[in-house]
């Protein structure tokens, strides 16, 4: 959640920071607002919306200065508006400071910093972080550095902050706790950046920063790395491997539709490498070091949030039904809080695209504190999860940018379903040939899938034309069709706002068929499994109380076709890798609905990719 941007070097700031923020917008878009120094004068610009409202706002001002800092905001601490907009400034308007996360102590240190005669102007836990630093700034005597050091030693909860003041111009501070911070390092000049996708068109050096650890930034090309308890560090610059076209919209009208078409070639990513077909076996190097621990263990426990929740229900079906290993599925908020019984016997694996996400990193800090073994699934090269980690895995699916989750999915449980044959392998409960087997259908995964997006992107259209203006969706799937469908319905109703649920088919008849009448779209999800005949009698439940049928349906399925109002065809593939290929034309269907309603597809209204608060 929020997205910063800091730059401190000889070029114009503000173009580098607009251009940061656009980048960043997919955390937040509820406000934005820059601030730049000039002549020892901050110019601070802020407006609500989105960082194309700050530009329209910040055309007829002065935006000139080559230190700067820049924020894109995902409200927690009061409604989004200009006044809660950061740049924050202190109170003698000297120091401005952005910031992700959220102090925890605020208001303790809010009054005791009003009986001292601080008059806040805004609501946001921010303001009293930067009034913080200018209080002890003025009883201390010392630099800004010593400050921003000082003032978050006293503050508990999670941040990323950039920080300057104007006394010292040629300074930029940069700390943080829990949210991400890349520092980018140039020619005599320096960036700051919640990701890296603001950093990678001017240096491919940087460093991710860790808790508790702050970057001291001067003009003339030096910088220091140290703890905020003051013990200094030695960086370790690592080269960036992203690519510019990877975070661009390459043509596409949307990131979501682009990451959608993406998955051909990102599920090849995330198997390349990793599959032995010859041999049948599975490379899963990430893992190989632990890979006593995690057969002998007694449970493996899934933590993960939405649709990475969805992966790691799909996970479970896949490692029960292939391995024959306990597995459990756990939301990682609740499991956090709920005092669940776990030891070192178990294995937590956390799923995470942006690997930042707040209640799985804290859910996975509980579980190491009970001896847990940690793996990691995230996207996300270096974020906080797969540090957190003992061994995982990535899954290589690029940056993924649209706010609703797609190719990061099917990735996750492409590699997941590699993490399920892996122990199967090692537990010998599947035989070589029948590994072979999965191995090579998983192989045609990409191409079956460029089949269902060249046939039947047009029909979805003209789907999402005829239900655009229903209230309400059921998404219904037996099996390994059940997490894809409550997938499916995610999907629609965080772009399109319409409400939807996914239950398992069988389930619809304890209660939800109660909403079936004429109006009531309810998509179908029916491969051919063992499960197709109950599907179907399922189909035909919904079909005569008037339901309309919509059914993704493997090619030539005759049953259904007298059933359903509309069929979409996907080609026939493992039981287990058919959630993958049913996900195709759900994506695209809650896509087209929502651009038929006109909604902003890539950013939701209160939604931000990076989940980074409770
Ligand atoms: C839905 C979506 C979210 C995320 C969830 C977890 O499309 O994107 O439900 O899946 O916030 O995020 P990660 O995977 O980054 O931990």
């Amino acid at each position: 959640m929020c997205g910063i941007v800091g730059y401190i070097g000889s070029r114009e700031a503000y173009p580098i920071l607009i251009k940061g923020l656009k980048r960043l917008e997919y955390r937040g878009y509820d406000s934005a607002g820059v601030a730049m120094l000039q002549d020892g004068n901050i110019t601070l610009i802020k407006e609500k919306g989105k960082v194309s409202d700050l530009e329209g706002l910040a055309s007829s001002s002065n935006k000139s200065g080559s230190l700067g800092i820049g924020h894109t905001r995902w409200a927690t601490h009061g409604p989004p508006n200009q006044v809660n907009a950061h740049p924050h400034a202190s109170q003698s308007g000297d120091i401005v400071l952005i910031h992700n996360g959220i102090i925890e102590n605020y208001a303790t240190i809010k009054s005791v910093l009003t009986s001292k005669g601080y008059i806040f102007r805004s609501d946001t836990d921010t303001e009293v972080l930067v009034m913080l630093i200018e209080e002890i700034q003025k009883n201390e005597k010392c630099d800004i550095a010593k400050a921003v050091r000082l003032a978050l030693n006293e503050v508990t909860g999670a941040y990323a902050i950039a920080v300057f003041s104007k006394k010292e111009p040629d300074v930029l501070i940069g700390a943080r706790k829990g949210s991400p911070l890349i520092l980018g390092i140039g020619e005599k000049e320096f960036f700051l950046a919640s990701d890296a996708s603001p950093v990678i068109e001017y240096t491919k050096k940087v460093v991710y920063i860790n808790d508790e650890e702050m970057v001291v930034l001067q003009r003339n090309g030096e910088f220091e790395l140290k703890t905020i308890q003051n013990e200094r560090k030695t960086p370790y610059i690592q080269e960036l491997e992203l690519k510019l076209e990877a975070i661009e919209k390459g043509g596409y009208e949307h990131f979501m539709l682009k990451e959608i078409h993406e998955q051909p070639k990102s599920i090849y990513d995330s198997v390349r490498g990793r599959v032995d077909i010859e041999n049948g076996k599975i490379k899963l190097g990430g893992l190989e070091e632990y890979e006593n621990r995690i057969m002998n263990s007694r449970r493996i426990i899934i933590v993960a949030c939405g649709t990475s929740w969805h992966a790691g229900l799909l996970a479970e079906y896949m490692i029960e039904d292939l391995a024959r290993a306990n597995v459990e599925v756990e939301y990682a908020s609740e499991f956090r809080y709920r005092n669940p019984v776990i030891d070192k016997e178990d294995i937590i694996i956390a799923i995470s695209q942006s690997g930042e996400t707040a209640d799985t990193l804290a859910a996975i800090e509980m579980a190491k504190k009970q001896g847990c073994l940690i793996l990691g699934i995230c996207n996300v090269v270096g974020s906080s999860i797969p540090r957190a980690s003992d061994a995982g895995c990535y899954t290589h699916a690029g940056p993924e940018i649209g706010v609703a989750s797609t190719k990061a999915f099917t990735s996750q449980v492409s590699v997941l379903f590699l993490v399920a044959l892996w122990i199967a392998e090692n537990k010998g409960t599947l035989s070589k040939s029948r590994i072979q087997e999965y191995l090579t259908e998983l192989e045609l995964i990409p191409s079956k899938i460029e089949t269902i997006l060249s046939e039947t992107e047009s029909q979805i259209k003209a789907i999402a034309k005829e239900y655009k203006d229903a209230s309400n969706f059921l998404y219904l799937g037996r099996g390994y069709n059940f997490p894809a469908a409550l997938e499916g319905a995610l999907k629609l109703k965080e772009i399109s706002y319409i409400h939807a649920e996914g239950y398992p088919a069988a389930e619809m008849k304890h209660g939800p068929i109660a909403l079936i009448d004429d109006e009531m779209p309810v998509v179908f999800l029916v491969n051919n499994s063992s499960a197709h005949e109950k599907t179907i009698s399922n189909v035909q439940e919904v079909a005569a109380r008037k339901g309309q049928v919509i059914a993704i349906a493997n090619k030539g399925d005759k049953v259904i076709a007298g059933m359903a109002k509309h069929v979409i065809e996907i080609p026939e593939t493992e039981d287990a890798l058919s959630p993958i290929l049913a996900s195709i034309p759900l994506q695209l269907l809650s896509y087209y609905i929502a651009i038929e309603r006109g909604c902003n597809v890539d950013q939701p209204r209160n939604l931000a990719k990076s989940v980074t608060v409770e």
